[in-house]
C-alpha cells in the first residue's frame, strides 16, 4: 500500500487541539488504508535548545499522545527520529541541493529568526526544512497529513525530490501534502485571527490536550468573539465564532450549516460555548487519562518505540543506500 508519514515536535509538555484536529485525526483515519509512519521529531525540537531532561520526557510524552489519540502501534510504525540515523544522513545530502535563497524564503524560518534576531538564531533552524524533507523522502511517502502551516515545507520537499530525480535519476517518490478543509488551521481562542500555536505569547488561546478539563472549559467560555451576538459563519468578520463552529463541527460531526441553524437567534454564544467546551472535554479528558496510563509503564512505551525504529530503518536504510550510490559516495569495501 501507499505510505504516509507525519511527525510532531516534542517541544512542549502537551499537544494542543490544533495538533490533534489538524493532523492527528487524519493520521488515525488514514492508518489502516496506508502503510503509516509516525515520527516524534526530537532532532527538530533541538533547534529550540531544550533542557536535556525536558527533551527526553517530552519525547516520551509525545509518543504517548500519538497512541492516546488513536494511533495503533500494531498497525502503524511509531518511532523517534534520532533513533533512525538515516534522517540526518539524508538531510545533509538535501542541504547540498538546496539553494541558500530558497531556504531563506521559508516563512517559518523568517518568523522565528525575526523574533530571535541573528545572534539568537541557530543554523539548525535554517536547515530544519531539509531535515523534514529527509523524514518524508526516506520512506517513499506518497501523502503527508499535516496542518496548513506546513504547506510551504511540503512544497520545498516536492521541489527537492524533483530536483534530485532530475539530477541523479529516479530515486524519490514525490509526496503530496494532505491538508484537510475546516481543521487545517485551528485558531487561537484568545486571538482568533492567529493560529493556535505552542509558541504563542498568549497561552489562553490554546486548548492543551493534557490540561485539566476545567482549564479547557474556562478557556472555551472566555473565548474572544464579537459583539453582534448572532451566530453566523463568517470567518472574515466573525473569526472567533467561525473558529468555535469549526471546532464544534470537527468534534461532533455535525455540519456547520446544521450548527448555524441550531444556534440561530440572539444571545446564543453562551450555548455554543457550553457545547464546544463539553465536546472538547469529552475528547481531551480520556486522552489525558490514557497518556497517564501509558507513562505509568514507560518500558512498554519504549519497547514500542524500539520496534518502530527497527521497522523504520528497514525502509530508510535502502533509500539512503540508493541516494548514496546516486550521488557518488564511494561504497565501503
Ligand atoms: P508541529 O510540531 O508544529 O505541529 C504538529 C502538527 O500539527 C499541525 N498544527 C496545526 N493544525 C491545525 N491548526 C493549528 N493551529 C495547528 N498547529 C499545528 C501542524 O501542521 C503539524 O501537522 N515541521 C513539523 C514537524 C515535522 C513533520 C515532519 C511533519 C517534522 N518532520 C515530516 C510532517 C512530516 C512541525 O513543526 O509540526
Amino acid at each position: 500500500p501507499a505510505r504516509i508519514l507525519s511527525g510532531m515536535q516534542p517541544t512542549h509538555d502537551s499537544l494542543h487541539l490544533g495538533n490533534y484536529l489538524g493532523a492527528q485525526v487524519n493520521w488515525v483515519r488514514m492508518q489502516r488504508e496506508f502503510d503509516a509512519f509516525f515520527c516524534v521529531v526530537d532532532q527538530h525540537a533541538l533547534t529550540i535548545n531544550p533542557d536535556p531532561a525536558d527533551l527526553r520526557n517530552r519525547t516520551r510524552v509525545t509518543a504517548a499522545q500519538y497512541l492516546a489519540g488513536g494511533v495503533d502501534p500494531d498497525v502503524s510504525t511509531v518511532f523517534v527520529q534520532s533513533h533512525v540515523p538515516e534522517h540526518s544522513q539524508l538531510a545533509w545530502v538535501l542541504n547540498c541541493i538546496t539553494g541558500y535563497g530558497e531556504a531563506a524564503r521559508m516563512t517559518q524560518f523568517k518568523d522565528k529568526a525575526g523574533k530571535r534576531g541573528a545572534e539568537g538564531t541557530n543554523v539548525g533552524l535554517f536547515t530544519y526544512p531539509m531535515l523534514m524533507a529527509a523524514d518524508i523522502l526516506l520512506y517513499d511517502t506518497t501523502a503527508v497529513p499535516v496542518g496548513e502551516d506546513q504547506r510551504q515545507h511540503l512544497e520545498l520537499t516536492r521541489d527537492l525530490a524533483q530536483r534530485f530525480n532530475t539530477r541523479y535519476g529516479d530515486i524519490f517518490v514525490v509526496p503530496d501534502a494532505h491538508i484537510t478543509g475546516d481543521t487545517a488551521k485551528v485558531m487561537s481562542l484568545a486571538e482568533p485571527t492567529s493560529k493556535m500555536s505552542k509558541s504563542a505569547a498568549n497561552q489562553n488561546g490554546n486548548l492543551m490536550m493534557l490540561d485539566e478539563p476545567k482549564v479547557n472549559t474556562k478557556k472555551v467560555k472566555s473565548a474572544v468573539t464579537d459583539t453582534d451576538n448572532e451566530v453566523r459563519f463568517d470567518p472574515e468578520t466573525k473569526p472567533g465564532i467561525a473558529n468555535l463552529l469549526r471546532i464544534h463541527a470537527a468534534l461532533s460531526g455535525d455540519s456547520i450549516d446544521t450548527l448555524v441553524r441550531r444556534y440561530a437567534g440572539q444571545n446564543r454564544y453562551g450555548a455554543l460555548k457550553t457545547d464546544v467546551a463539553e465536546l472538547v472535554v469529552a475528547v481531551q479528558a480520556p486522552f489525558k487519562t490514557r497518556v497517564e496510563e501509558l507513562l505509568a509503564d514507560p518500558a512498554e512505551l519504549d519497547a514500542i518505540l524500539a520496534k518502530g525504529a527497527a521497522r523504520a530503518r528497514e525502509v530508510a536504510a535502502p533509500t539512503l543506500e540508493r541516494v548514496y550510490q546516486a550521488v557518488g559516495f564511494l561504497p565501503t569495501a
